[in-house]
């Protein structure tokens, strides 16, 4: 068996850039990694993210959100992420079903515990060995993603109490689950917090 590791966290917590310098760490250590991301990760699964980020289903209700990001990881679990994992590989994902518990149980108010249940069914019980969820200020957060260019998406586009609510609920998932979630403080210069990252890491790779 592999390592599953996911990353997690609200816009503008510098999350692809850390994962990038995960990602050519471990292949610079020789590791065997298998990088992806949800929505998506597969032909069916970008299909499912296309219409969730699309901007113009503005009518779509949170009970077909949260279950076409849970079949979208269904897809995703079977095809690639298990087979990886089977494989012996590392697989590192940008985000995961702790993106749906703060998103949809928390965001949408539809609780935790059916998020829970939907995907435990969509995923077999695969759950990441380690989790790290980046955590930034609120209006520090919405500055940098200002200062990126391009249209926001459905879920970019919501309303500021919703972003509030995603924002606070990712503190929430060490409650849920201590031992695999790891919070760590995205406001230091990329270098502190990928040191804090290969940190928390490294007693997971020790023997990899
Ligand atoms: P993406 O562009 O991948 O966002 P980011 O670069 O911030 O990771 O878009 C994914 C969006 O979908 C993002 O706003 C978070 C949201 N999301 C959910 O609401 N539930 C989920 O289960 C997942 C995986 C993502």
């Amino acid at each position: 068996m592999g390592l599953f590791i996911s990353m997690e966290g609200p816009d503008g917590s510098g999350k692809t850039m850390q994962m990038d310098m995960l990602e050519q760490d471990l292949r610079q250590r020789g590791l065997d990694v298998l990088r992806s991301r949800e929505p998506g990760g597969t032909a069916i699964s970008e299909k499912i993210r296309d219409m969730l980020l699309d901007p113009a289903n503005t009518e779509m209700s949170s009970r077909t959100e949260a279950l076409l990001y849970a079949a979208s990881r269904a897809q995703h679990v079977e095809q690639v992420l298990k087979p990886a994992l089977d494989g012996g590989k590392i697989v590192l994902c940008d985000r995961y079903v702790d993106s749906s518990l703060v998103y949809q149980g928390i965001g949408r108010g539809l609780g935790i515990p059916a998020i829970e249940e939907i995907n435990a069914f969509a995923t077999g019980g695969l759950q990441p060995d380690v989790t790290i969820v980046l955590q930034i200020d609120f209006e520090e957060g919405l500055r940098r993603k200002g200062r990126q260019n391009g249209s926001l998406d459905r879920m970019e586009a919501q309303k500021e109490d919703f972003l509030r609510r995603i924002h606070d609920g990712f503190t929430h998932l060490k409650d849920l689950d201590p031992d695999r979630v790891f919070l760590i403080d995205g406001a230091n210069p990329p270098d502190e917090v990928f040191r804090e990252i290969q940190n928390v890491l490294k007693p997971f790779l020790t023997g990899l």
